[in-house]
């Protein structure tokens, strides 16, 4: 075995670059594809879980973003903009130090959490927080990157999926097929677009046999795609996805259709449900949104929408540490000692 290359040049002759392509790279990709014992055993399924928080910045945004950095330095741009929740944000950020970019980023004032503020700041972007939704915000961005020399490095940005597609491939190149079925979040509808050409691009050329039925799943209270019609104040705990009018949401639709799947909402006490469960039952440090996909393969399985027996891979998004706060506030308050042995012994209740 040798070590990993960054998805780029792990699956070159799949993306659109060139031996002239500058790769903007910090390693991203090879996320664990682990078996989620506890989630199994509750669904009856075998599940396994893309954990993305492994990557460089966090979540999967880092994936779209290699392709998306090194496409952008290739075609000369000497800066960047995206909108974002707060992950693409913070992934922008590092892979524009990396290539020598200025990097602006938009985001939704008061709605992104601590964690991926931090990361924006601390690599330097230039961060406006604007008094409205991500939608106003990508809105925003897309008219400046019309009007001013700064290239768009949002989802709407079709490098971005080329990068995020990946994922699929790496599934199926661990358990040798595609699954049965995909679960995932939906936000701005990117990601499962992205998974579906992964997944189809695999079939189409024989390396799987199938492709998966896509299972998307919005906060119910941010579910333009389930309801039909945008939503003009949407509202979720999980606000990596507290989106209203997705850019991907005709892509999204044809994953879903294509497959065979269905695009469902999840409220976000069930969210809350399976992040705690997958941090105390999997061993596995998740944030809000990330938890929507196993909330909803829960939900699927509950509803009688999915047979037991099933392979099911659920992705989930980002990491954990972005969001301490909303970990903090549902954790009890740790117990202070003395410099004592036998107060610890007390206070663990082992005297
Ligand atoms: N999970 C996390 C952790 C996210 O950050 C996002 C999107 C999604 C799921 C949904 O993915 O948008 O492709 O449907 N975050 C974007 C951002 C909007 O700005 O970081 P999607």
């Amino acid at each position: 075995t040798r070590a990993w290359r960054g998805l780029i040049e792990e699956y070159r002759d799949r993306l659109p670059v060139s031996t002239t392509t500058p790769v903007v790279t910090l390693l991203e990709g090879g996320t664990p594809l682990l078996p989620a014992r506890r989630v199994s055993a509750l669904t009856g399924c075998d599940v396994h879980l893309k954990v993305e928080g492994a990557n460089p910045t966090g979540s999967f945004k880092d994936r779209g973003m290699t392709m998306a950095i090194s496409k952008a330095v290739e075609e000369g741009a000497k800066a960047v903009i995206c909108a974002s929740t707060g992950n693409t944000s913070a992934s922008a950020a590092a892979y524009a130090v990396r290539a020598g970019l200025t990097c602006a980023v938009l985001v939704p004032r008061g709605k992104i959490a601590m964690g991926k503020l931090a990361q924006a700041l601390v690599h330097g972007a230039r961060l406006l927080q604007v008094e409205g939704s991500f939608d106003d915000c990508l809105e925003m961005t897309r008219k400046l990157s019309e009007n001013y020399p700064i290239a768009l490095v949002n989802s709407v940005n079709p490098y971005r999926l080329q990068g995020q597609k990946t994922a699929a491939f790496e599934i199926v190149d661990a358990l040798g097929d595609a699954p049965d079925v995909h679960c995932i979040p939906v936000g701005n509808a990117g990601n499962i677009s992205a998974y579906w050409m992964g997944y189809r691009e695999y079939e189409s050329d024989g390396t799987a046999t199938r492709a998966p039925r896509m299972f998307g799943f919005q906060a119910s209270g941010a579910a333009p795609i389930v309801g039909g019609a945008p939503v003009t104040h949407p509202q979720t705990i999980a606000t990596a996805i507290r989106i209203g009018n997705p850019a991907s949401w005709g892509l999204a639709e044809a994953a879903r259709d294509e497959s065979g799947g269905d695009i469902q909402a999840v409220t976000d006490r069930q969210i809350a449900a399976a992040y705690k469960l997958l941090a105390q039952e999997e061993g596995v440090f998740v944030e809000l949104a990330s938890a929507a996909s196993v909330a909803g393969l829960l939900q699927a399985r509950e509803q009688g929408a999915l047979p037991s027996g099933l392979r099911v891979v659920c992705t989930v998004t980002g990491n954990g540490l972005k969001d301490p706060d909303w970990a903090i506030s549902g954790a009890p308050s740790p117990v202070t000692i003395p410099i004592d042995a036998h107060a610890a012994a007390v206070a663990l209740e082992l005297a």
